[in-house]
């Protein structure tokens, strides 16, 4: 392990009862974990629930403790990969909550999308959600992992049948997530990031 890794979290998307999303996160969770340069913390939505109610400047009781535990775990991350299925051509409504109880711990970090779906892979829920962490002052890859046909794509030990497009796709993607946080850590380090959201 390297002397400074980075701190990466993977954010489940996915809430609902009989989901996979736990199923393409733990796969790319183990790839990001093999790396020496990476210390993963595997975030499951599901785990910490918030509730459906909207930010307010103080959280409602339902969703205290969710947030108590989410909140440090985002703050604490250098990068993220959100893992997000595709629901009606966008993302999941539970996931949208959970980012919009955020705002500056994802301010000047990079953000990364594992997608999938039926047949676009859930890559138009990865274009909502650019402009989603856009927003917010993060910065997105431009790769992506994606799979189409999910419910074909993985054996019964959670792995993809066709390992090596996906195995070299993480790769790529890590390489440029790691390369932008070492970048805007930097660049945070040297001049501290202070732009309040103007407009909206
Ligand atoms: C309400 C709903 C809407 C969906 N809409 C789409 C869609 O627009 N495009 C698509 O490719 N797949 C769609 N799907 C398929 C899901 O992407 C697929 O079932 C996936 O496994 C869902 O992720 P999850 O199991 O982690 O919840 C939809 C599934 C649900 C439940």
């Amino acid at each position: 392990m390297s002397d400074h890794p980075l701190r990466l979290a993977v954010i489940v998307g996915s809430v609902r009862d009989g989901r996979i999303g736990p199923i393409v996160a733990g796969w790319f969770a183990r790839v990001a974990a093999g790396r020496d340069d990476i210390q993963v913390d595997l975030i499951d939505l599901a785990e910490m629930p918030i509730g459906s109610a909207s930010p307010t400047m103080s959280p409602p009781p339902e969703a205290l403790a969710g947030l108590r535990e989410l909140t440090p775990r985002l703050a604490a991350a250098g990068a993220y990969v959100v893992v997000t299925p595709e629901y009606n051509h966008s993302y999941p409504a539970a996931l949208k909550n959970a980012i919009d109880w955020h705002d500056v711990q994802f301010h000047a970090k990079p953000v990364a999308f594992v997608s999938y779906g039926g047949i676009s892979g859930g890559l138009r829920a990865v274009e909502h959600l650019r402009a989603v962490f856009t927003e917010l002052h993060a910065v997105t890859t431009r790769d992506i992992v994606s799979f189409h046909h999910v419910w074909e794509q993985f054996d019964a030990d959670g792995n993809p049948k066709d390992p090596q497009r996906p195995a070299a796709a993480a790769e790529a993607l890590l390489d440029q997530v790691t390369w932008w946080a070492r970048a805007l850590h930097d660049a945070r380090t040297t001049s501290p990031y202070r732009f309040a959201t103007t407009t909206r």
